[in-house]
């Protein structure tokens, strides 16, 4: 569906996307994984066609987005980090005026919207202002508008930043629905936990290159243990107690405020810490997450 290499992309002396390999298969859901400013939204305009690669080489749907732009936006739906809704037209009217652009006929127009409303759950607002929707509605629009012309390829920027957990579970479900439905995707976000939920395969993306590809599952054995345990010692510098649990866990990483220890076995590291006199004010063992493999990689958290 997507095929880069060596992709770049610079804005004047500043090169936001720095080479990057990406290949997208068909049917599956593709994630960038990243914090500010890594590049992601960059490389998704690039996908789009919207912004021309200064570098390297971009297939989307096995066509040059140079020469064959149309061809592509045609089967592309796109779906911008911020919403670009008509505020002066009714939910409705979004969609089908969207609809008229990719020439389908009135009467095509008018079921898809119709089924597309009932899809995001805004067929009681269909007649409503966009200015008068909330920001989880607006977002549910945006989606349901990049969907009209049925596209094969789904690009989807930071879908749910900015929702609340309620209205992120029921788009995450409609993506799911979305990917049965055998519409590829591509989305970015810095949420760990949507990525690992959403994502068959993900890349993680810092200043604009790409430092590991895997499903969630494969990253997170790669990059990290099995478990990690969190340790809290008060108002401290946590970086003083560094020398002092070293060994009692395979890695040590030192955050502002806790100290993680990564381990299989997260019990058996807290009890290594309390077996050198110890005493952390708050300990917590969980599962290792995207979020370690992230910090592993970069050395930095997702959301500083
Ligand atoms: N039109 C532009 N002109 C100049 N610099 C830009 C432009 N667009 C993006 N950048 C820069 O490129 C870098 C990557 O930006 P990009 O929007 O791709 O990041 P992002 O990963 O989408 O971040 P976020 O999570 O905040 O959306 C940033 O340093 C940004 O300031
Ligand atoms: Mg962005």
């Amino acid at each position: 569906m997507v095929e880069a290499h060596d992709l770049r992309k610079t804005y004047g002396d500043f090169e936001a996307v720095r080479g990057i390999d990406v290949e997208v298969r068909e049917g599956e859901v593709f994630g960038f994984l990243g914090p500010n400013g890594a590049g992601k939204s960059t490389t998704m305009r690039m996908i789009a066609t919207v912004s021309p690669p200064t570098g390297g080489t971009l297939r989307v749907l096995g066509l040059d987005p140079v020469t064959d732009g149309s061809r592509i936006r045609a089967r592309l739906g796109v779906c911008p980090q911020e919403d670009t809704l008509d505020l002066e037209l009714s939910v409705r009217e979004n969609l089908t005026v969207y609809g008229r652009f990719f020439g389908m006929s009135r009467a095509d127009v008018r079921a898809r919207a119709d089924e597309l409303l009932e899809f995001v759950r805004l067929t009681d607002k269909a007649a409503a202002k966009v200015d008068d929707l909330s920001g989880g509605m607006k977002r549910r629009l945006t989606i349901a508008r990049s969907l009209v012309n049925r596209p094969d390829l789904l690009i989807l920027d930071e879908p749910t930043t900015g929702l609340d957990p309620q209205a992120r579970h029921t788009l995450w479900d409609q993506l799911y629905r979305l990917k049965h439905a055998g519409v590829t995707q591509i989305l970015t976000t810095h949420y760990m936990d949507e990525a690992e939920q959403l994502c068959d395969r993900l890349v993680v993306m810092h200043d604009g290159v790409i430092s590991a590809l895997g499903s969630p599952a494969e990253l997170i054995a790669r990059y990290s243990t099995r478990e990690v345990a969190e340790l809290r010692f008060g108002v401290v510098d946590h970086g003083e107690y560094e020398h002092q649990v070293a060994g009692c866990a395979e890695r040590v990483e030192v955050l502002p405020d806790r100290l993680l220890l990564y381990a299989d076995s997260g019990e058996d590291a807290v009890a290594a810490v309390h077996a050198r006199g110890l005493a952390p004010g708050q300990v917590l063992v969980r599962r290792s997450t995207l979020e370690d493999v992230f910090l592993r990689l970069t050395g930095r958290t997702l959301v500083d």
